[in-house]
């Protein structure tokens, strides 16, 4: 690139030409495409994308982070659920020329090697997956949650994930876990403490 300075991509992208060979969904088409530079679990990756390529797309196609579910692709189910400078948003729904410069944290992003991050943990203890669809947007909701909020009620909990629909759980399961996942990320031993804490 010879020192060229990157585009600058905000809500209206910056062309930088007409790529034929650029696929989405393995679809061959013509197209406007746009160079990207996003940091995605604190590694940055400069890409050129086309332009209508969602960040669901790019975290799955182009860097190969399946964690991250498509269930309706039209922002109805939160399966695509990750966190876009800490803030849940539905990647189905982004495109990725609107994350230049910003950050992205997907489910593959929460864990430290073999240890896991303290949701995850607490779903597989109170057995809070079953298909496992739901399972990574469900996640980063929750994450998101108790970063703003570490010690929250259950109707909290459940306003949270509101936007992130399951099929097979019911949800109680997925409730206690994030409620007892918050416990523990704030030290409360017991229920009862983290009762006593709420009021
Ligand atoms: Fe994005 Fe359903 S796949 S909300
Ligand atoms: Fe199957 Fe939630 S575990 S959709």
């Amino acid at each position: 690139m010879g020192g060229r300075q990157l585009p600058r991509v905000e809500n209206n992208p910056t062309r930088v030409g007409v790529n034929r060979d650029l696929t989405v969904k393995g679809e061959r088409r013509f197209m406007q495409a746009v160079r990207v530079r996003i940091t995605v679990n604190g590694d940055e990756y400069v890409r050129t994308v086309p332009t209508s390529m969602t960040l669901l797309q790019f975290v799955r196609d182009e860097l190969d982070l399946t964690g991250t579910k498509e269930g309706c692709g039209k922002g109805e189910c939160g399966a695509c659920t990750v966190l876009l400078d800490g803030a849940p948003v539905n990647s189905c729904l982004v495109f990725a020329y609107q994350c230049t410069g910003r950050s992205v944290v997907t489910i593959e992003g929460l864990s430290q090697g073999e240890l896991l991050h303290p949701v995850q943990e607490a779903f597989i203890r109170h057995g809070a997956v079953q298909c496992g669809f739901c399972t990574p947007g469900m996640i980063m909701s929750a994450v998101a949650l108790l970063a703003s909020n570490p010690l929250p009620t259950q109707g909290e909990i459940r306003e949270a994930i509101s936007g992130n629909l399951c099929r097979c759980t019911g949800y109680n399961a997925i409730i206690e876990s994030i409620d007892d996942a918050a416990r523990r990320m704030a030290g409360w031993a017991t229920a009862q403490d983290a009762d006593a804490a709420r009021g």
